[in-house]
């Protein structure tokens, strides 16, 4: 099991926004195998401070999804329209 940890922070007002995204990334991985589960949680001190924990039980179904088109239009649409900084991401082995 790969566990990756993904912080973002979001642009104050694109919480919702964001939030639906994240809803919509699930909602295409629940087909994709591979894929555990993933859950978005919110820092109750800033809620423009979100973690995503996502879990996957293949490494090469996580890569495909790093590398899909899917993938890299939600995060230059986010780079663009969501975010206020770089995500920090941090992958935990097995
Ligand atoms: C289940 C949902 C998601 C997962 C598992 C996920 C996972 C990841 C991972 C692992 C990275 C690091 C990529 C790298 O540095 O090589 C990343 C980067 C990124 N993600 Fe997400 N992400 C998710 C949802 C989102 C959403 C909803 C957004 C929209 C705002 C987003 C925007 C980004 C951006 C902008 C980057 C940086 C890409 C770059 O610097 O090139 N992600 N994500």
């Amino acid at each position: 099991m790969i566990t990756v940890g993904m912080n973002y922070h979001v642009i104050d007002g694109k919480q919702e926004v964001f939030e639906a995204a994240f809803n919509k990334v699930i909602a295409a991985l629940e087909a994709a195998p591979g894929h555990d589960n993933s859950h978005l949680y919110v820092d109750i001190n800033d809620k423009q401070s979100y973690c995503i924990v996502s879990q996957w039980n293949d490494e090469a179904a996580f890569g495909a999804f790093m590398r899909s088109d899917e993938f890299r239009a939600v995060a230059d649409w986010g780079k663009e329209e969501i975010l206020d900084q770089r995500p920090r991401h941090q992958i935990y082995g097995q």
